[in-house]
């Protein structure tokens, strides 16, 4: 077992809500350095919201959090990049009308020696980048507007970056939503990658097969809680989509957020 001084990302009771709805209701969990935990839930279950917690662009209503094993006080997105925290968002937080290049660059710019954006430097480095992951198609260029770009070829670069410059915390959310079997193989490929350097890597899918591919654990969230904890060896891939199963239909009978629910508070945030 991985030694607790490898600690990476640990939440203590975390809680959030938006206006009514509690979204994250008491999260406890903890992901070291060299393992690939997978987050497991419904639709609506705190996946997401969680993520934005990890990284600063949501401030939770409660609990505690450490990342490095400190205590985060006043957590934001660039404090989060500056603790070695890369995350792929599952609404991609790419600039539509920016450059491939100028995307993954992103907040950690190349510049020239008076100080103005080095886009050449930027989309030399931008190309590697690309070719090392292995996605690239005939319309993506460094210098490609992101806009034109296919969901999949987005994912790609998000998920380019994100390998590139993660050190300590990879979270991948629903990377493989969109993707072709190609690009699917490339992303479980290095995410595998990242946790055999010592990367703590946090993964969240609904496809219960990747999850499995390249999953140590599997921590079930339903309705904001962290439901059950498996590690691979306690579980089949059978046993856990299963379990998925049943804790989906057991959610959706007790009184979990409707469709009608979720879409107004969803509208709401909009
Ligand atoms: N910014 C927001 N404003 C209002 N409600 C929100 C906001 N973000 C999330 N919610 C609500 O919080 C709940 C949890 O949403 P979240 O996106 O974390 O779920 P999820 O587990 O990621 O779901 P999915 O599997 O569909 O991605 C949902 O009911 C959602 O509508
Ligand atoms: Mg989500």
């Amino acid at each position: 077992m991985v030694a607790s001084g490898n600690r990476v990302l640990e939440l203590d009771g975390i809680t959030k809500s938006f206006g009514g709805v509690r979204a994250v209701d008491g999260a406890s969990f903890h992901v070291d350095g060299g393992e690939v935990v997978c987050l497991l839930g419904d639709n609506g279950a705190g996946k997401s919201t969680l993520v934005k917690i990890i990284t600063g662009v949501h401030t939770p209503d409660s609990g505690q959090m450490s990342i490095n094993g400190e205590l985060i006080k006043r957590w934001n997105p660039a404090r989060a990049r500056d603790a070695g925290v890369q995350t792929v968002f599952q609404d991609r937080s790419l600039a539509g009308r920016q450059t491939v290049a100028r995307n993954i660059f992103m907040g950690r710019e190349l510049t020239t020696r008076f100080g103005l954006i080095d886009d050449k430097r930027q989309e030399a480095e931008a190309e590697a980048l690309l070719r090392g992951v292995g996605f690239t198609s005939k319309a993506l260029s460094a210098r490609s507007e992101v806009l034109n770009l296919s969901g999949g070829e987005r994912q790609g670069i998000a998920i380019a970056r994100a390998m590139h410059f993660a050190a300590r915390l990879l979270i991948l959310d629903e990377p493989t939503e969109s993707m072709s079997l190609t690009q699917i193989r490339l992303t479980l490929g290095f995410t595998r990658a990242a946790r055999d350097r010592g990367i703590a890597v946090l993964l969240i899918s609904h496809n219960i097969a990747d999850a499995y591919a390249v999953g140590d654990r599997f921590l079930v969230l339903d309705r904001g809680r962290v439901l059950e904890t498996f590690h691979k060896s306690e579980i089949s891939e059978g046993e856990l989509v299963r379990f998925m199963e049943h804790a989906n239909a057991d959610s959706a009978g007790t009184g979990s957020r409707t469709t009608s629910e979720r879409q107004t508070t969803q509208e709401s945030s909009a």
